[in-house]
């Protein structure tokens, strides 16, 4: 199984000794419930004479009050496993009190990139987010770490503070991995119940329609309302569909720059998120 450590004093001496083998290190943050994007993050970090941590830490601080945090799926030692056979070199798996000690007061907050979409929605998310990667960063001493782009404003808020702070770590995004039918795949998807799964991939369908018109020319404001509705008929309620600039998230981009279709919606009570690039054609 994949070597496991659990307070900072023996993750800093499991780093140490691969920095004696003078390996590098990349870092693969997670909240577990580990399924194949995830083990896409693991592969791409494998690399010679690198040593690959993943970290599991379901994050109280970047849920809402009316959020999921206390039915979010854990499941340590099947993502042991997965990790293991995936070569993942160790598992920084840090308690609650290990990552926020008794008077932490410290906040890394992002303004601009984090400010719309999940950010509104989800008030005080990226904070949270942005803390404790920052946190991440910090105990693991890495190199390079990976973010899927599934969850794109992430990315985006991840690469600003790094640039902003002079972190010495590089940021690598992976691209999303998909359903054969192409829903995105999600440690939440295992709430949908099978309706629900079944209609759910309306959110890749209508972006991805959505994504070629726009990229084809058609007006952006028609594509977006044409894929409102198709997301309201499949049975979402939505909480964004948003053309974005892809670096600064800013909406109403400019055509000749990098663009990203966003959307999150909710079928029951589960909210998903997708986004897509617009290919310039
Ligand atoms: P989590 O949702 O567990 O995701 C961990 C990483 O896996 C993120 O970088 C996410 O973008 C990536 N990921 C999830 N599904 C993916 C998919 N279908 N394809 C590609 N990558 C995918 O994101 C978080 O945890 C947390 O916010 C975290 C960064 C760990 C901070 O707490």
């Amino acid at each position: 199984n994949v070597h496991t450590v659990r307070d900072v004093k023996g993750l800093r001496d499991a780093v140490a000794a691969f920095r004696a083998e003078g390996a590098d290190i990349a870092l693969v943050p997670t909240m577990g419930a580990l399924h194949a994007g995830h083990m896409a993050l693991i592969e791409a970090a494998r690399r010679p004479g690198t040593k690959v941590i993943a970290s599991i830490f379901v994050n109280p601080r970047q849920f809402g009050p009316n959020e999921d945090l206390a039915r979010y799926p854990r499941r340590e030692a099947a993502d042991a496993r997965l990790l293991a056979e995936h070569g993942c070199d160790l598992l920084w798996l840090p308690s609650v009190d290990v990552m926020y000690p008794d008077g932490f007061a410290t906040n890394v907050s992002v303004r601009g990139v984090s400010d719309g979409f999940d950010g509104a929605a989800r008030p005080g998310h990226f904070d949270g987010v942005a803390t404790v990667v920052t946190k991440l960063f910090q105990q693991t001493g890495a190199d390079v770490a990976y973010f899927g782009e599934k969850d794109y404003q992430q990315l985006a808020v991840i690469r600003r503070f790094v640039a902003d702070l002079d972190l010495d770590i590089e940021i690598v995004g992976v691209p999303t991995q998909r359903d054969d039918d192409g829903l995105a795949l999600s440690s939440r998807n295992i709430y949908l119940d099978e309706e629900q799964r079944a209609k759910a991939v309306a959110l890749p369908r209508t972006l991805g329609v959505a994504a070629r018109a726009i990229g084809r020319g058609a007006d952006v404001a028609d594509a977006l309302a044409e894929a409102r509705t198709s997301l309201i008929a499949a049975g979402f309620e939505i909480d964004y569909v948003a053309l974005a600039d892809a670096e600064t998230l800013a909406e109403h981009p400019a055509a000749d720059r990098p663009r990203r279709l966003l959307a999150a919606a909710r079928m029951g009570s589960t909210r998903l998120i997708d986004n897509i690039a617009i290919e310039p054609n």
